[in-house]
């Protein structure tokens, strides 16, 4: 049995005191659920990490990073490491974002890197794929997010790919409104659990949560989770806002 799981993505949103605020009332909001029948987690912005992973220290609700990187320390000016988000309380970190990848220019070469790198020191890495909207029009979805769990997998034993979670993120749906169809989703997140059955064994496969992402609203979460292979949400505009995201979170399956 795979844990639902909802994780919130807040981007470049927020300050020190509505970030706060947010999970104060996420937590007052989501008691009942978190840490119990549904894993959840937040996704704040770098300099926001400890002040929410200490508002969040006794309430079930987890704390993941938006990137990290994959060296130890050192001459890395601007970079954060495993051990420094470990530090501070964090226990997931996302890999691979879409703006990550399209805006930031992230290749599966890097991201593969940043997986290894957390699972070596002990976050929880969240690796996201998904195709552009041309991509998926020319037929070619399966075939972007096969190199994109490839090159992101790369060199990893299954033994460690038991830390990961998947994120299907059609880029076409990020932030536009445009929700893909739980079937449509269904599709994908089957394939991508047969591709890791190939790979990695049935018993990894079947016990890996992967997750939707892309304008996942309390509107349709309940479709989405009905579908046999959806195991939770990856949350970015409606995480902003505390009662939708708590309503997302207490989802009736
Ligand atoms: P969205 O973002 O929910 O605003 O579409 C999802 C994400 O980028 O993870």
């Amino acid at each position: 049995m795979r844990k639902p799981f909802v994780a919130g993505n807040w981007k470049m949103n927020m300050d020190s005191h509505t970030s706060v605020e947010l999970v104060e009332r996420i937590a007052s909001g989501s008691v009942e659920t978190a840490g119990h029948s549904v894993t959840v987690a937040v996704c704040p912005p770098f300099v926001y990490l400890q002040a929410v992973a200490q508002a969040l220290s006794t309430s079930g609700i987890a704390v993941g990073a938006q990137d990290v990187y994959f060296e130890l320390n050192g001459a890395f000016t601007g970079e954060i490491s495993v051990s420094m988000l470990k530090d501070i309380g964090c226990l997931y970190c996302l890999c691979g974002h879409s703006e990550r990848r399209h805006v930031i220019g992230e290749t599966d070469e890097l991201i593969n890197k940043k997986v290894a790198a957390a699972i070596t020191g002990g976050l929880l890495p969240i690796l996201c794929v998904g195709e552009l909207l041309e991509e998926r029009e020319a037929s070619q979805t399966n075939e972007v997010v096969t190199r994109q769990i490839k090159g992101g997998l790369t060199g990893l034993s299954a033994e460690k790919v038991q830390a990961l979670t998947i994120a299907y993120e059609p880029v076409w749906a990020i932030g536009t409104g445009k929700t893909a169809t739980a079937d449509q989703a269904q599709e994908v997140h089957l394939f991508l659990r047969e591709m890791l059955e190939k790979k990695f064994g049935n018993k990894l496969a079947k016990s890996l949560r992967i997750l939707y992402g892309g304008s996942v609203k309390p509107d349709n979460i309940t479709d989405l989770m009905t579908m046999p292979d959806i195991d939770g949400a990856l949350i970015g505009g409606a995480s902003l806002e505390p009662e939708t995201f708590s309503k997302i979170v207490q989802f009736q399956k």
